[in-house]
């Protein structure tokens, strides 16, 4: 037959353009789109009607935790990663989202100097259980050995296609000082790999976390006031001119405030490569959410801890969403960071090792504040920061920006698909429904048929045993996730296996590779550093 699988009645969206169509697949790739297919063309081919429901390329969350260290978690605040890659994809394809980008990471351990180790040891992970969704990594660095940047870089790109690495300005087991941010800015640039970089500055977030511990004030909320926006206004506006001195293409990881939007904003105006990415948590969390649950004794609302925190109200919100609408943001990701709320190893305990004692107590949902301060002088110093979202990312958007008329649909998929597609060197292999292109899809229900839903957390498919948007109410969700040409999820169900999925070797970025103009003006260092 000329399909294997055929989509009638979509609203089939890219990042350009929206139209009435079907799309025809066969061999796991996009073969054709067409008005309409004859039943000769159709035959032998399985089926989907659409129902005037959206149809968009699948969900590229670049930004997942998965299988993430536990001596030191993303942080090195000894939490223990929820979900593994199988999971974790899971939980990704009942979202829509149909590759995910997760996180290699070097620690500063001897034995973790070499890059390429890292990533054997963290590949081995991922092929240990296998991935329902298609997968790809970055690599953290976290130390600037020249020999190591020099050698390994090339092989990363070569032999592993990661075209990408983050840098943390934060946490004292992964931070970099400014010049060794330039020390490894200066090598990825001269590799073509896309730096990530999480700005916050670590020294306000360490005096700041000294002061409220002295004031006692050490309960979940006060993560917040540890972290106020200028502490990524900041770090932003350094990093951006650490990148400007070496003309470095850099995106900024879970960009969560007004002034970090602000900053991203002046250095894209100045012609700068600057990029940045914005999750979920910033669109519908705020400080109203972590004080919900605050009281001494209550470590609810240490579910809703990530760096950067949720912004401290709405007013903020509004010029994120401007942020999403006018082009600042180049992509959406989840920052799916899983630790479980009710474990030793999870959010509210962080470091404590004696698991007995932490359950069956009577505050809150059994975690005691006074047993944790009676061994450590701090609390939330201690959580784990992130939170998991890697399902609930796309209808997230949909339902408060898409439907609620604040982006247009391919600003949606623009933003979930297609810039990390571009952005991470998939581009157009995935984030496109061209011919050639891998027949990854998500199908929404058609909004007129579909209830919409208060969302409670065993409708969702990680090992997290909670979701910060319990309660929630969402207009739409995906009916199916097509992964290659497979349906994998539908109607409620998942469908695919743990071994679907398959690891994406990665391209040079197609959004910062060369930089026009700027290695030819003579008044910028490019003009003799890179020769
Ligand atoms: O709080 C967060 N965002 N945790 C995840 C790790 C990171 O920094 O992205
Ligand atoms: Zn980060
Ligand atoms: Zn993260
Ligand atoms: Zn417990």
């Amino acid at each position: 037959s000329k399909f294997d699988l055929v989509i009638v009645n979509g609203t089939v969206v890219t990042a350009s353009d929206i139209s009435s169509c079907c799309i025809g697949i066969k061999d796991e790739k996009i073969r054709a789109l067409a008005q309409s297919f004859t039943d000769d063309e159709i035959a032998g081919a399985e089926v989907i009607d659409a129902e005037g429901a959206y149809v968009m390329p699948g969900g590229i969350d670049a930004h997942v935790h998965l299988c993430q260290d536990l001596k030191t978690g993303p942080h090195g605040l000894g939490g223990e990663c929820a979900d593994n890659f199988e999971t974790g994809s899971r939980s990704a394809i009942a979202g829509g989202t149909t590759t995910v980008i997760t996180f290699a990471t070097q620690t500063r351990a001897e034995e973790d100097r070499s890059l390429i180790k890292v990533v054997e040891a963290y590949n081995a992970r991922a092929e240990a259980t296998g991935s329902y969704a298609d997968y790809g990594f970055h690599i953290i660095i976290v130390r600037n050995d020249a020999d190591v940047l020099e050698n390994e870089l090339p092989v990363l790109i070569q032999d592993w296609g990661i075209s990408s690495c983050k840098l943390f300005m934060t946490y004292e087991t992964q931070r970099l000082t400014d010049s060794q941010l330039l020390d490894v800015m200066f090598a990825a640039r001269k590799n073509a790999i896309t730096t990530m970089i999480h700005a916050e500055n670590g020294d306000m977030i360490e005096w700041l976390t000294d002061k409220l511990e002295g004031k006692g004030m050490v309960a979940p909320f006060y993560h917040a006031l540890s972290r106020p926006p200028l502490v990524e206004g900041e770090a932003t506006n350094r990093a951006i001119a650490l990148a400007q001195l070496i003309q470095n293409p850099i995106l900024f990881v879970h960009v969560g405030s007004a002034l970090g939007a602000a900053n991203v904003r002046k250095a894209q105006t100045m012609g700068l490569p600057v990029y940045a990415e914005t999750c979920p948590q910033y669109f519908n969390l705020t400080w109203e959410d972590l004080k919900r649950f605050h009281s001494p004794t209550c470590f609810e609302n240490s579910k809703m801890i990530c760096s950067p925190p949720p912004p401290p109200d709405n007013s903020d919100q509004e010029d994120l969403f401007t942020g999403l609408h006018n082009g600042t943001f180049t992509i959406y990701s989840s920052d799916h960071c899983p630790f479980r709320y009710d474990h030793p190893h999870g959010k509210p305990t962080g470091v404590l090792e004696d698991e007995a004692s932490m359950h069956g107590e009577s505050a809150c949902t059994g975690h005691n504040i006074q047993d944790l301060l009676s061994r450590k002088e701090g609390a939330f110093r201690f959580i784990p920061n992130g939170i998991p979202g890697v399902e609930t990312r796309l209808p997230l958007l949909y339902t408060g920006a898409l439907a609620a008329g604040r982006i247009t649909p391919q600003k949606f998929v623009e933003l979930t698909s297609t810039n990390p597609a571009k952005l991470y060197g998939l581009y157009p292999r995935k984030g496109a429904l061209m011919p050639g292109s891998d027949a990854d899809l998500v199908i929404w229900h058609p909004e007129k048929k579909f209830q919409p839903f208060r969302l409670t957390n065993s409708q969702l498919h990680h090992n997290v045993d909670y979701t910060p948007y319990e309660g929630q109410e969402f207009i739409n969700w995906p009916r199916y996730t097509i992964l290659r040409g497979k349906v994998v999820w539908a109607n409620g169900e998942i469908k695919g296996k743990p071994r679907d999925g398959k690891y994406q070797k990665r391209g040079p970025s197609q959004l910062s590779h060369g930089l026009p103009g700027h290695d030819r003006d003579p008044h910028t260092v490019a003009a003799w550093l890179y020769k």
